[in-house]
């Protein structure tokens, strides 16, 4: 079997390559940076530059289903002109797919999609289903919710649709982690605000095994990809914390100090998501890290 990747070099990418070539599936994937295109038997880059309307169409030949990773990081500052990239480096870059398969005698059975729990609005009390028809309409909802509309469009040419939308993705090798362990490990680690706002996170491990299990299933549908136990800030914190032997001593970063520092981005920090990944468990799909202790012994042995 044969994939075509999207966002393949990221770091969701890398693991869900990683888990492909442990399954024997090939892997075909665009990448914007003509540097990163490799060509060994099951890795095949192809160029791509969705703004300018440009792919290789070679890209399609025998792939059955699309993983979708690709879109600008959240986690730069959220300056007018960059704000337009988050939202467009999803929405023409899917356009860009969509366009090329309509003139393409291709293969393509099925999409799967990342998306975020950020199209679900902050709240301490909601538990949210993928059914929740609650819908952010910050600048991150807006553009969770216009990128799903947009994908969902591949049902239009007979193809299935899969959403997976990804919480607070932990791993050692980049994304948020790195940066929330930093300062604890220096000892001036503290919790956003009062701590109390709820983080749905998932180990990357998981994450990847997810796509490829959505993909191996054949399910179709919204899924929410986050681990069964969400945390408070504060149970983040002080977890990580105790895996480090660190204490925390400092008080809790306002809020107003943060939006000072990295202007409207500050939400990413403060938002509140409770998720529930029932669906994907009543499925059959086997958490390896259901609790957060679980994820950071594996992330600091
Ligand atoms: N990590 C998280 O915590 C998290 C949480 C929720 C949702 N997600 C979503 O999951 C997807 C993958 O996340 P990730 O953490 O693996 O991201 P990542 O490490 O930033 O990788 C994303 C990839 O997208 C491509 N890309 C970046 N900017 C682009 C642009 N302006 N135009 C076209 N392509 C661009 C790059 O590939 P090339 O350089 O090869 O072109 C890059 O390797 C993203 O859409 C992200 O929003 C992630």
């Amino acid at each position: 079997m044969k994939v075509l990747i999207t966002g393949a070099t990221g770091l969701i990418g890398q693991e869900i390559v990683k888990l492909c070539h442990q399954s024997k599936i090939d892997v075909n994937y665009l990448t914007t940076n003509k540097d990163k295109i490799k060509s060994t038997s099951n890795y095949q880059g192809f160029y791509w530059d969705p703004k300018n309307y440009i792919l290789d169409e070679n890209c399609f030949l025998d792939v059955e289903v699309i993983i979708n990773l690709v879109g600008a990081s959240v986690a730069k500052r959220w300056t007018p002109s960059y704000k337009e990239e988050i939202l467009e480096s999803r929405i023409i870059s899917t356009h860009v797919l969509l366009e090329s398969l309509k003139k393409t005698k291709h293969t393509v059975r099925h999409v799967i999609s990342a998306s975020a729990i950020g199209i679900y609005p902050d709240s301490f009390q909601n538990y949210y289903m993928e059914s929740s028809p609650e819908r952010d309409i910050g600048f991150l909802g807006n553009v969770v919710t216009k990128w799903e509309e947009t994908i969902l469009q591949f049902e239009t040419l007979g193809i299935g649709v899969s959403l997976l939308r990804i919480g607070l993705v932990l791993s050692e090798k980049g994304g948020a982690f790195p940066k929330i362990k930093k300062p604890i490990q220096l000892g001036v680690g503290a919790v956003f605000g009062n701590g109390k706002h709820w983080q749905s996170w998932i180990h990357v491990t998981d994450l990847a095994r997810m796509f490829l299990y959505v993909l191996e299933e054949e399910l179709t549908g919204v899924f929410n990809a986050v681990a069964p136990n969400p945390v408070s800030n504060q149970k983040l914190t002080n977890s990580i914390a105790n895996k480090l032997n660190k204490k925390i001593v400092l008080p809790g970063v306002p809020r107003l100090i943060m939006k000072l520092f990295l202007g409207e981005m500050h939400i990413l920090l403060f938002a509140s998501q409770r998720v529930c990944s029932d669906k994907i468990s009543k499925s059959g799909f086997e958490f390896t890290y259901g609790n957060i202790s679980s994820a950071l012994d594996s992330l600091l042995p």
